[in-house]
């Protein structure tokens, strides 16, 4: 629980009872209780597969309040469609990604309404970095850039041990060292260092990470492929949600 919401104000609706809502419950959340209890919500997540969305509302729509806030997670359903779904109810979308579970990931938001996406802010700031977006379409590069990057990441420490393995470490110790290394390049992004400082402390001039940097990127080797794959899941995410 992030502190977000007192667990005695959460409501959850779920088809079938998961460990997480057995604990919300323990801490005195309301598991499927009739649905005049959602009369008071301030605000209802909607988390549904996006193909679902519309049946999983219409049985809750008769018991929200009129100024109750649409949250929702659901990737490509756009804001104005939600809204029409909730009977004209102000929408804010939020794409979290799945570090958010262990408190450690990042939201990017995005409402055409003040109050919605305050309401989104009060309810993932506490629990992530929060990101807020300029236009609804920029949800599809936030999507490629941070949905996706943890995947890219895993990639590179793949191809990170792989290449340790070339080098001739046994497998097992090349995949151990690229894994911790991941946690810990990741432990030290603090606070807002420029990226190029980092690198600076690792990388000494003329030194060993120096003369690797320049061969990673020796004529956008590095950055032609990221920008190509953030380019493809952007397509793709444009392309699912039309
Ligand atoms: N996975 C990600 O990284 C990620 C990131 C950002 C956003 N999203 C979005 O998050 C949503 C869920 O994705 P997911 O990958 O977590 O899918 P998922 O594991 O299938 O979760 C969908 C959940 O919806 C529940 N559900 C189904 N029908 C319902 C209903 N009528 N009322 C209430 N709950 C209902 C399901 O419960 P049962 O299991 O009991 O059927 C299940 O817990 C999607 O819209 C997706 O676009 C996902």
């Amino acid at each position: 629980m992030t502190g977000a919401v007192d667990p005695k104000d959460l409501i959850i609706l779920t088809p079938s009872e998961k460990p997480v809502a057995e604990k919300a419950r323990a801490l005195g959340a309301r598991i499927n209780p009739p649905l005049d209890a959602l009369a008071d919500a301030k605000a209802f997540v909607i988390g549904v597969k996006p193909a679902k969305w519309a049946e999983a509302s219409q049985p809750v729509l008769a018991h929200l309040s009129k100024d109750a806030v649409i949250v929702s997670v659901m990737a490509g359903v756009p804001e104005a469609t939600i809204s029409q779904g909730f009977e004209g109810r102000s929408v804010v979308r939020v794409m979290p990604t799945t570090g958010v579970a262990q408190g450690q990931g990042v939201a990017s938001l995005w409402s055409s309404h003040k109050a919605a996406l305050d309401t989104g802010l009060s309810l993932f700031a506490p629990m992530a970095e929060t990101a807020v977006l300029t236009s609804e379409d920029l949800m599809h590069a936030a999507t490629a850039v941070s949905g996706c990057g943890p995947a890219y990441f895993f990639a590179f420490t793949r191809a990170l041990a792989q290449a340790g393995v070339a080098e001739g470490l046994p497998e097992d110790v090349a995949m151990k060292l690229a894994r911790a290394t991941l946690r810990s390049a990741a432990a030290g992004v603090v606070g807002d260092e420029a990226l190029d400082t980092l690198i600076d402390r690792v990388a000494s001039p003329g030194g060993v990470t120096q003369a690797g940097l320049v061969v990673l990127n020796e004529n956008g080797a590095l950055d032609r492929p990221v920008k190509g794959a953030v380019k493809a899941a952007v397509d793709k995410s444009t392309e699912l949600s039309g």
